[in-house]
């Protein structure tokens, strides 16, 4: 294969040359995935320096050379060809950080023929240090198949688009960092709103033991019931809280059974009825008897459902008074039931509206966490559902969860809405 490198009396050869080093550039600003480029680069150096293998090594946390992408090998062998520092003439350039260039590698003493029966019958080799300023991240390789004395300008050349590469993975780790980091403010963001929740809510708690030990004190059992009230509501928002994540984290199936739905929501109304009428929210409830049992996990579609009531009772502001309403409705045709969440509260504006399913999206500052509607929509969508919602600012919300009422139907779930 002949080489490609450069010479003045051959302007066609320069004009291809430089192409290919303007591509190589050209790569170190693009978008790409980080190995497809080394795939990339291994291909237009190979055609450039005319060998049939070229291939790039990476270093791993031990400081050993790992193949990571080839061409004339094997792919299959990427990520399991490795040098130890000294072993191989890989191995060698690990140490010196010097180019080594040999016109028959297989009488070499350092020589270590690869596991690969492509890797035989090759004499030349060429294998230089890839560098970042003075850190070493890995070596570039070339082989030809007869004997050939590499030239200067040829080494140089070589070198040359191993500077590209090392520029490009200096450039790859940065962006992976910017990446980490970006991460780690975010969860750091999400926690500390997590913990202000927590904290809140231990502060309602010891406004409640505060009531019922002066309750004790004075034998006044309406504190002591005070006091209770309070701390069993903080109790039931920890335990909300908890089910909540473990519900969007969840990764297996939900254990699906036949509930009476309607029973379950009588059942949630008289739970939560006292904390609504605090808030003087009505209650009510709209239930189709042709609802039945349905074939859900009871106690996360439980978990969904209170997230939209509690919402809904939120939306209310404080001290005016309004008016939650839960309808269920069996939807014959489309062998569906419609569970909506209603509110008279105050909406929700549109350009909170596409938010309102992303995880740790609140607009309640400490009193909220924001998990509520991601882990909802997790348990509607694993449940083959879909949830919808119909809001207008200053008159109410609508939240609507359509469930698959045979389990056949659940394998056919259709897109969320808002999605
Ligand atoms: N019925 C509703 N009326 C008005 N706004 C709502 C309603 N339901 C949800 N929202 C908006 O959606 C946001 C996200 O709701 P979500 O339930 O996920 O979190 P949260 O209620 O703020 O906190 P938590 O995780 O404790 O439930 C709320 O902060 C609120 O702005
Ligand atoms: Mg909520």
């Amino acid at each position: 294969m002949p080489s490609v490198i450069p010479t003045a009396s051959c302007p066609e050869v320069l004009h291809q040359t430089l192409e290919g080093l303007l591509e190589i550039s050209n790569l170190v600003g693009s978008v790409m995935l980080l190995d497809d480029i080394l795939d990339r680069i291994v291909q237009i150096a190979s055609g450039l320096i005319g060998v049939p293998v070229c291939s790039i090594y990476l270093l791993d946390d031990q400081g050993r050379a790992v193949l990571r992408s080839t061409w004339g090998l094997e792919s299959d062998l990427k990520g399991k060809v490795v040098f130890e520092p000294g072993q191989g003439i890989v191995g060698t350039v690990l140490q010196t950080r010097q180019t080594v260039a040999l016109e028959d590698s297989t009488r070499d003493p350092r020589y270590r023929p690869l596991p690969s029966s492509l890797s035989h019958g090759y004499r030349a080799y060429i294998c230089t240090p890839m560098l970042i300023r003075d850190e070493l991240v890995g070596v570039m390789t070339a082989r030809k198949s007869q004997v050939y004395a590499f030239n200067h300008d040829e080494i140089i050349f070589f070198e040359t688009i191993c500077k590209q590469v090392a520029i490009l993975i200096e450039k790859a780790r940065i962006y992976d960092d910017k990446i980490q980091a970006e991460r780690l403010a975010a969860v750091a963001v999400s926690l500390s709103g997590v913990a202000h929740y927590i904290k809140n809510v231990l502060l309602t708690m010891q406004g409640g033991e505060y009531l019922v030990e002066r309750g004790i004190e004075q034998g006044a059992l309406d504190r002591i019931r005070d006091g209770w009230s309070v701390l069993k509501r903080a109790n039931g928002k920890i335990r909300g809280l908890v089910e909540n994540i473990l519900n969007y984290c969840r990764q297996n199936e939900p254990n699906f059974r036949r509930v009476d739905l309607n029973a379950m929501i009588l059942d949630m109304v008289q739970t939560i009825g006292d904390s609504a009428r605090e808030r003087k929210v009505e209650l009510a409830t709209s239930l189709d008897p042709q609802v039945g049992e349905v074939w859900v996990d009871s106690e996360q579609i439980y978990d969904g459902l209170l997230n939209l009531v509690t919402n809904a009772i939120d939306a209310i502001p404080d001290g005016r008074g309004g008016r939650v309403r839960i309808l269920t409705e069996r939807l014959e045709g489309r062998h569906q039931v419609l569970i909506d969440v209603s509110d008279d509260g105050t909406g929700i504006p549109e350009d909170v509206r596409e938010k309102i399913f992303n995880l740790f999206f609140s607009t309640k500052g400490r009193k909220g966490t924001g998990i509520g509607l991601a882990a909802t929509r997790k348990i509607v969508q694993d449940h083959g559902g879909t949830i919808e919602l119909t809001t207008v600012p200053g008159e109410g919300t609508t939240f609507s969860i359509y469930l698959p009422t045979n389990a056949n139907d659940m394998t056919h779930a259709a897109p969320v809405a808002g999605e």
